[in-house]
C-alpha cells in the first residue's frame, strides 16, 4: 500500500527532524503535493503528526521565460549573429528574415496610414534593445560589432537558478518586468510530531468487525475515535400532518375531561342522519346543492329503522312533545339521499338514536361523546375555507345537563387549549335551542373570532330518537383548521392542505403542547 509508505516515510523523516515542510517531503516521495494532503489528513487525524497550514510567495517561470530556458534570450540571438567584421543594421535584420518597407512618401492632406507592424520585426527590435542594454553589442557609424567575444547567455542563466533569487531583488523586478518570471503563492504544510506519534503507522479502524471479535485481533487493533457531536443521518419517515398533532390533543384533552370517542369513518351518509333526524327542515338552505356534496352513485342510501323514520317524519309533518313541527309534506326519497356528510352532529344524531336503544334494555346511564373528524360542504375555496375540514364536536347526555353544565364544559375545554376569554352570543340551529356561538379573543388579531357553536338539543330532535323526556343532551362544535392554522401561524389553508404542502415543513412542525392558563 503506497499510501501507507507515505506514511511510514513521513513519520520516519520527523524522528530526527523538528519540523517538515510538505513542499520537500513531497519532492523526496516525489509525488504531487496535493496527493501528499490526503496522507497528511491521515496522519493528523489519527494523531501522529500535526500540521500547520503555511503560505509562501514563490517566483515562479512565465510561459515565456520557460521558452528561454529550453532555448536562448532574444538579445543572445541577435549576439551571436552578428559576424566579427560587424554588420549594418539592413543586413542584420535580413539575417533575421524581416523585409524592408520602402518609405512611401505621403501626400499632402492624406492621412498616416499605420502600418501594419512586423511581429518579427517588433520581436527584433525588443531583442536589439536588450543587447545594447545587456552589453552585448554596440553601434557606431552604422556598423554593429560585438562587445566582446565568448560572452554567455545572462537572462537564461537567471532563470535557469531561479529559485536563488531574491524576491524583491532588482533581478527579481527586471525578469517580472520582462514577463519572463511572475511571483505565486504556495500553500504548504509545516509537519510536526502529534500527540500520538509513533514512527510506524498503524491504520485505525473505523468500526469494531465480529472477525475482529472472533479472532481475537480486535486486541491489537487501533479504531478512530467517535465523533460525538456529529449528527446523525437524517431518516426519512413518516410525519404527522399539523392537523393531526392537533387533533391528537384535543382528543387528548376530551378523553381527560371523560369523554369517550364516537366512531367517524363513514364519510358518506344519508340525508336522514346529517338533517332530517337533527330536525332539519327538508327545504332548508343547507341542503341546496351549493353547501351540500350529493352522491349520484348510489344516489339513495338504504331505508333506516321505520320506526325513527316515521317518528322523525311525524315531528317533521305535525309535530310533539309540545311542537307543532313544520307542517309539509316530509319526502322520504328527500331523506334517502346520499351525500358527503356536512357536519360531525350526523354522527352524534346516530349516536343518540344507539343509546336510546341501549336505554331499552339496561335502563338510563349518562355518556360524553366526542369525534374529530372530516366534514365536506361544497364552499369556494380561499384562504381560509377549503371544501373538506375537521370538525371537533362534544356530546354531553345527562339527565342533570344544562346550559350552565355546558358553558362550563366550553370554558373547560377551551382553557386547556389555553383560551380563557370566552363570549356566548345567542343564536339559531334548527337542532338546537337555546343556541350559542362561541367567540374567543384572537391574541394576533386583537378581536374576538367565532371558534365553535353550541346548545342544548331540542326535544323535536331528541324525541324521535327514542331519548327519555327527562334526559337532556347538550353539544358544541368547532373547527379544528383553524386552532391548528393559529398554532403553526399558518397563514393561508391551502399551504396546510392540498398539493401546496410543503413536505419539509411538516417535517420540521414542533409538537402541540397547549398550555393552559
Ligand atoms: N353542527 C354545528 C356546526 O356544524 C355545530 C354544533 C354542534 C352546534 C353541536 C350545536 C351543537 O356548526
Amino acid at each position: 500500500d503506497q499510501k501507507l509508505d507515505h506514511a511510514n516515510i513521513i513519520l520516519t523523516q520527523l524522528e530526527s527532524a523538528e519540523t517538515l515542510n510538505s513542499m520537500e517531503v513531497a519532492k523526496t516521495l516525489s509525488i504531487n503535493h496535493q496527493d501528499l494532503v490526503g496522507c497528511l489528513l491521515q496522519l493528523e487525524s489519527a494523531n501522529y503528526i500535526k500540521t500547520e497550514g503555511l503560505k509562501q510567495d514563490q517566483l515562479i517561470l512565465t510561459d515565456e521565460g520557460n521558452t528561454i530556458l529550453n532555448s536562448q534570450s532574444g538579445e543572445y540571438e541577435i549576439y551571436q549573429k552578428i559576424p566579427e567584421a560587424g554588420i549594418s543594421m539592413v543586413d542584420l535584420q535580413k539575417l533575421f528574415g524581416i523585409e524592408q518597407v520602402p518609405k512611401v512618401k505621403q501626400e499632402q492632406g492624406e492621412k498616416k496610414e499605420k502600418q501594419a507592424e512586423d511581429p518579427k520585426k517588433k520581436q527584433f527590435d525588443l531583442g536589439f534593445g536588450n543587447a545594447k542594454k545587456m552589453g552585448y553589442i554596440k553601434m557606431d557609424k552604422g556598423v554593429i560589432t560585438k562587445i566582446a567575444n565568448d560572452l554567455p547567455d545572462k537572462i537564461k542563466l537567471e532563470l535557469s537558478s531561479l529559485k536563488t533569487i531574491q524576491l524583491g531583488s532588482q533581478q527579481a523586478k527586471l525578469l517580472i518586468e520582462r514577463k519572463l518570471a511572475m511571483i505565486s503563492t504556495i500553500k504548504y504544510f509545516e509537519i510536526k510530531k502529534g500527540i500520538k506519534y509513533a514512527p510506524n503507522f498503524r491504520e485505525q479502524f473505523a468500526a469494531l468487525t465480529t472477525e475482529q471479535l472472533l479472532s481475537g485481533e480486535w486486541k491489537e487493533c487501533e479504531y478512530k475515535s467517535i465523533n460525538l457531536n456529529a449528527e446523525g443521518e437524517k431518516i426519512s419517515m413518516g410525519n404527522l400532518h399539523p392537523l393531526l398533532k392537533v387533533r391528537k390533543q384535543f382528543s387528548q384533552i376530551l378523553i381527560g375531561l371523560g369523554f369517550e370517542e364516537m366512531p367517524t369513518n363513514q364519510f358518506v351518509e344519508s340525508s336522514f342522519w346529517n338533517f332530517d333526524a337533527l330536525f332539519q327542515p327538508q327545504k332548508h338552505p343547507a341542503r341546496d346543492a351549493h353547501d351540500t356534496f350529493f352522491c349520484s352513485d348510489p344516489e339513495l342510501s338504504e331505508e333506516v329503522d321505520i320506526t325513527v323514520r316515521d317518528k322523525v317524519k311525524a315531528m317533521h309533518q305535525t309535530g310533539g312533545v309540545g311542537s307543532i313541527g313544520y307542517q309539509y309534506e316530509w319526502s322520504h326519497e328527500e331523506a334517502r339521499k346520499n351525500i358527503l356528510r356536512t357536519h360531525t352532529t350526523a354522527v352524534s344524531s346516530k349516536m343518540l338514536h344507539r343509546i336510546a336503544q341501549q336505554y331499552k334494555e339496561k335502563g338510563y346511564f349518562p355518556k360524553k361523546y366526542f369525534s374529530i373528524d372530516k366534514v365536506f360542504r361544497n364552499e369556494t375555496l380561499d384562504a381560509t375555507h377549503l371544501a373538506e375540514f375537521h370538525q371537533i364536536e362534544g356530546v354531553v347526555i345527562d339527565k342533570n345537563a344544562s346550559l350552565g353544565q355546558l358553558m362550563g364544559i366550553i370554558r373547560e375545554f377551551f382553557r386547556q387549549i389555553g383560551i380563557n376569554k370566552l363570549w356566548f352570543k345567542p343564536t339559531y340551529n334548527p337542532y338546537t335551542e337555546p343556541s350559542m356561538e362561541i367567540y374567543g379573543y384572537h391574541p394576533v388579531l386583537k378581536k374576538k373570532v367565532e371558534i365553535g357553536n353550541s346548545g342544548v338539543f331540542r326535544p323535536e330532535m331528541l324525541a324521535p330518537l327514542g331519548i327519555p323526556e327527562d334526559v337532556n343532551v347538550i353539544a358544541w362544535g368547532l373547527g379544528l383548521e383553524r386552532p391548528t392554522m393559529i398554532y403553526y401561524d399558518i397563514r393561508d389553508i391551502r399551504t396546510m392542505v392540498g398539493p401546496e404542502v410543503k413536505v419539509e415543513t411538516v417535517r420540521s412542525n414542533a409538537f402541540c403542547v397547549f398550555e393552559s392558563k
